[in-house]
């Protein structure tokens, strides 16, 4: 473990020799910043949770997509990862030897392409369909590799996922008879429970009584689910009281946004990722304008929470993006004592940081004013 003189941990190394240290003044807006202390804290508030109560850490990288960041859950003792892209789960192969691609491997193309990672990696895929099962075992023969099949299970969100335990057993039943696929399990996405962590209960006591229902009827067809594979940043801090969940997959939870402050799965001051940017106008009274708009920030609305606006500067909150265009953002400061001057740099923390991080092709990793080490969002793309 790399630590700091004062046994800090430092997650991420220093500027490679020859590079000139940066400032952000010195930087070029807008610009993705992730606060490696914060990262630091979030990562391991995570890993402490999961292991604490004996759960599987199998984290989504769609947040970071970064292999490097990945690396470092895997050190805090993830088990593997979870992916939604086949890019992502051929970038992540460099780090780990374990993915979930918990995404339908609907077409071939798709298909093929998970068959070709590392033969050296354990693949596993959730799916809902018996189209999928028939892709998936087509090109897991052609390429004579096992997959592991988690069924995926509707639990409230009403995206993915069968819903009715017959269908569940039909599909897992299909598996075990399509060599070489290895029935292994379910997975859900609690993705509706975005309500306030306070407010939560209810729908936590509903996914408890609704799986615990479903697996009794695996259990009573033979079909016992080994690995039950769950959670959301939303929802994180609940799931050791699900019955039977063995395996989380968070993903936001690395640098959290505005979505996850807002609706009290994490503080403000657990945001670790911030879009630097600058004040370019301030000509129109009672506003700012910064040149980070739906490019820079995505145009994703606040999810679950109340409040306006695309994103909040990180010092001052109460300071919301309100409108954009492309590469403008209006900063609406009637709520705000705060006069702000052209050319000053602000930092905006995002309403859903996934997206955003997605717009990148390179993170910068800082401590305070000081830019200690960048790193490419190797996953993006196709
Ligand atoms: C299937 C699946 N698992 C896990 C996650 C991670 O959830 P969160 O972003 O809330 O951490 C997602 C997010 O979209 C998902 O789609």
């Amino acid at each position: 473990m790399r630590t700091t003189p004062t046994g800090r941990r430092r997650p991420f190394p220093r500027l490679e020799a020859g590079e000139a240290p940066r400032r952000l003044p010195d930087l070029e807006t807008p610009a993705a910043l992730v606060d490696l202390d914060r990262l630091a804290q979030n990562l391991d508030r995570m890993a402490a949770y999961t292991t604490l109560h004996g759960l599987a850490l199998r984290p989504h990288v769609k947040t970071h997509k970064s292999p490097r960041i990945a690396a470092e859950q895997l050190r805090l003792g993830a088990a593997g990862l979870t992916c939604a892209t086949p890019r992502e789960a051929e970038v992540m192969s460099d780090v780990s030897d374990d993915i979930l691609v918990a995404y339908p491997p609907v077409g071939a193309p798709r298909a093929a392409r998970l068959m070709a990672l590392p033969d050296s990696t354990r693949l596993a895929v959730a799916l809902d369909s018996a189209v999928a099962v028939e892709h998936l075992t087509a090109a897991a023969r052609e390429a004579q590799r096992e997959v592991h099949v988690l069924i995926e299970v509707d639990v409230g969100m009403r995206r993915v996922g069968v819903s009715r335990p017959s269908e569940v057993i039909e599909l897992a039943r299909l598996v075990r008879d399509r060599d070489p696929l290895r029935y292994a399990g379910i997975a859900f996405y609690p993705g509706h429970i975005r309500q306030h962590v306070s407010e939560q209960d209810g729908a936590v006591a509903r996914l408890t009584s609704d799986l615990a229902a479903l697996i009794a009827a695996l259990d009573r067809a033979e079909c016992t689910p080994w690995t039950v594979s769950g959670g959301s940043t939303p929802a994180a801090w609940r799931m050791h009281e699900v019955a039977r969940v063995n395996e989380v997959r968070p993903g936001t939870y690395v640098y959290n946004d505005r979505t996850t402050a807002e609706i009290g799965a994490c503080a403000w001051t657990d945001c670790a990722f911030t879009v630097l940017a600058t004040v370019v106008s301030t000509a129109v009274p009672g506003q700012a304008v910064i040149d980070a708009g739906s490019k820079a920030l995505g145009r994703e609305p606040l999810r679950g929470a109340e409040g306006e606006g695309y994103g909040a500067l990180i010092e001052r909150p109460d300071v919301v993006v309100t409108r954009m265009s492309e590469e403008h953002g209006i900063l609406d400061l009637s709520r705000s004592v705060w006069k702000p001057e052209v050319g000053e740099q602000v930092r905006i923390v995002p309403n859903h940081v996934c997206v955003v991080v997605h717009l990148n092709d390179v993170m910068y990793g800082v401590r305070g004013e000081i830019v200690e080490t960048t790193w490419e969002v190797a996953g993006r793309g196709r």
